[in-house]
């Protein structure tokens, strides 16, 4: 089967499309036929030396977001059958979702919505699940409450946005001009322009800030909070001493695979009130392009790969 693989780290050359064998299941494992595979910027970061930080050993496999069918389970597997249609997020240290074939756990995969593709499928499962733990699981957010969502147009932006919505809460989005009109039709009850205007001076009393960028972004970030509130980090640990000076909460957290959580998503998107925004689908052969793309930062929504 193909596959990505890098040896060594690097610019989006070190990726190599290589023939393997396919992989075999073990007791536990679900052998996926891939469909889809939705691109993240954690794939880019690793393919750039962060492997290492991650402990993850070279050659590696990238890619974790997939759509497709199970095509074999091994012995102990109770709840998929050869044939289901699935969605998922396989764990990234093992990786190998780009490719034509990849190995899941039961507790990585849920059942495909029925209402939506495969392509929507692969767009799905990371920006729901992160911006779910984020939004939810660690802040804590509550119909009727507020959360400033940053990044609003990128994989787990829009998907926070809408899940917010979902949940009833009072959404401020950031977001360039380009992105006003998607952002808007995402849910968001106040669109900023973090370009033009201050989002400090917008938001107030929010209840969570789901942070994306960092930086700046996520300093500045500390003062729209009400006392007791969240700012969750996806991207880099924020400041005990700020937290402590506005009384809030800070943390950064790390997403991860959670198909019983996955299963809860799929009924959000089959009642139509989550959908996918696709940048654009690339063949696997041309993943040097879909990096390239997701390392601009300028994608909304998601890019997803055609094995
Ligand atoms: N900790 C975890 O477990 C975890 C999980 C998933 C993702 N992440 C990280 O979270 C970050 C976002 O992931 P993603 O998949 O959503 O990325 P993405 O899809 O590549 O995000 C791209 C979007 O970011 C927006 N953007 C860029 N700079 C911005 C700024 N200063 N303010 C507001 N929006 C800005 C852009 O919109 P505009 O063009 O409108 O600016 C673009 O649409 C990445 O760094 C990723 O590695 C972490």
């Amino acid at each position: 089967m193909k596959t990505v693989v890098i040896s060594e780290y690097g610019n989006e050359d070190v990726l190599k499309l290589e023939e393997v064998e396919k992989p075999s299941p073990r007791e536990d494992d679900i052998l996926i036929k891939i469909f889809n595979i939705g691109v993240n910027p954690v794939e880019w970061k690793v393919r750039n030396g962060m492997g290492e930080v991650f402990g993850m050993k070279l050659p590696i496999f990238l890619g974790s977001e997939i759509s497709g069918m199970v095509e074999e389970v091994g012995a102990d597997v109770k709840n998929f059958k050869v044939g289901e249609e699935i969605f998922g997020n396989v764990n990234m240290m093992r990786g190998g979702g780009y490719a034509e074939y990849v190995l899941a756990k039961e507790s990585e995969i849920a059942d495909k919505p029925k209402n939506i593709d495969f392509v929507q499928a692969a767009a799905i499962p990371v920006g729901a699940l992160t911006s779910w733990k984020a939004i939810f699981t660690t802040g804590n957010l509550q119909s009727g409450q507020k959360v400033l969502i940053h990044g609003a147009a990128g994989g787990v932006g829009s998907m926070g946005v809408q899940l917010a919505k979902a949940k009833g809460a009072y959404v401020y989005a950031t977001g360039s001009a380009e992105n006003e009109e998607f952002i808007k039709d995402l849910g968001a009850d106040e669109f900023i322009n973090y370009k033009k205007t201050k989002f400090e001076e917008v938001a107030k009393d929010v209840d969570v800030v789901l942070d994306t960028v960092g930086g700046d972004t996520q300093t500045r970030s500390f003062q729209v909070l009400k006392k007791g509130g969240f700012l969750v980090s996806l991207v880099a640990p924020p400041s005990p001493e700020l937290a402590e000076q506005f009384g809030v909460k800070a943390e950064m957290i790390q997403s991860g695979p959670n198909g019983e959580l996955l299963e809860e998503i799929a009924k959000i998107v089959e009642a139509g009130k989550v959908k996918a925004h696709i940048e654009k689908v690339f063949p696997l052969s041309e993943i040097k392009e879909a990096h390239k793309l997701s390392e601009s930062g300028r994608a909304r929504g998601k890019i997803v790969l055609q094995p």
